[in-house]
């Protein structure tokens, strides 16, 4: 992805979590010359990989294939310094914007629609050998619990959210609208946590054709360690 693609999306994200009156941390917006007068207090940000995450899952068109991410809160499996056994992040899917089939090894997590359009998702239960399978799933959605055919559309309106287990596989976009979504979930380490059905990058390659607006969570200067 080129650099000037990243800072057009982080200011639309910034709008977008505007119009839906989602404020966020301080951290989020701050330069690589803020990041400079940052001392060890702040280590937590860089060690728990919180702030800005956009990916194109490696496939050339971040709006037809990709996501935006920023991780608000975050636990650390291999540091035992930090306690926290949960996470949060703020998404956004663009409408008609494919997150892959993936699911994770660790990670149970919620998906709430927190503004916009519709929230779409597919599911499908795994095998040992990372298959899908085309048995029932069930899906958990506030509180309640039913049965639904392996692929089958479900839909998520303003307000609504689902619980994903560890193991299921998940594929989602919005329609009619961007979405702001919502994720709370167990602690994450997206470095190890992540099985795509295809094979394919979870962190874009980046062409730096103008300054960092904002660095990713992987750019700060100065990292710990
Ligand atoms: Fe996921």
């Amino acid at each position: 992805m080129k650099r000037s693609e990243l800072n057009q999306i982080q200011r639309n994200a910034l709008k977008l979590a505007a119009r839906f009156s989602f404020a966020l941390p301080p951290f989020v917006t701050w330069t690589m010359e803020d990041w400079q007068t940052k001392n060890s207090e702040y280590d937590e940000i860089k060690e728990n990989m919180l702030g800005w995450d956009i990916t194109d899952f490696g496939s050339g068109d971040f709006h037809k294939c990709g996501l935006l991410m920023i991780t608000l809160r975050n636990g650390n499996f291999n540091n035992p310094k930090y306690a926290k056994t949960y996470a949060e992040k703020i998404l956004i899917s663009e409408e008609g914007q494919v997150t892959p089939y993936h699911f994770h090894w660790k990670k149970m997590e919620d998906i709430i629609n927190r503004g916009g359009g519709t929230l779409v998702l597919k599911c499908y239960n795994s095998g040992e050998q990372g298959e899908m399978l085309d048995t029932p799933v069930t899906v958990y959605r506030d509180g309640r619990a039913y049965v639904v055919d392996a692929g089958s559309r479900i839909e998520l309106s303003v307000g609504e959210s689902i619980t994903l287990p560890v193991g299921q596989y998940h594929t989602f976009w919005a329609e009619g609208g961007p979405c702001l979504i919502g994720e709370v979930s167990k602690t994450n380490d997206d470095n190890v946590d992540n099985r795509f059905y295809e094979d394919i990058g979870r962190f874009p390659e980046i062409e730096e054709d103008e300054p960092i607006l904002y660095p990713l969570f992987s750019e700060y200067p100065n990292m710990p360690g």
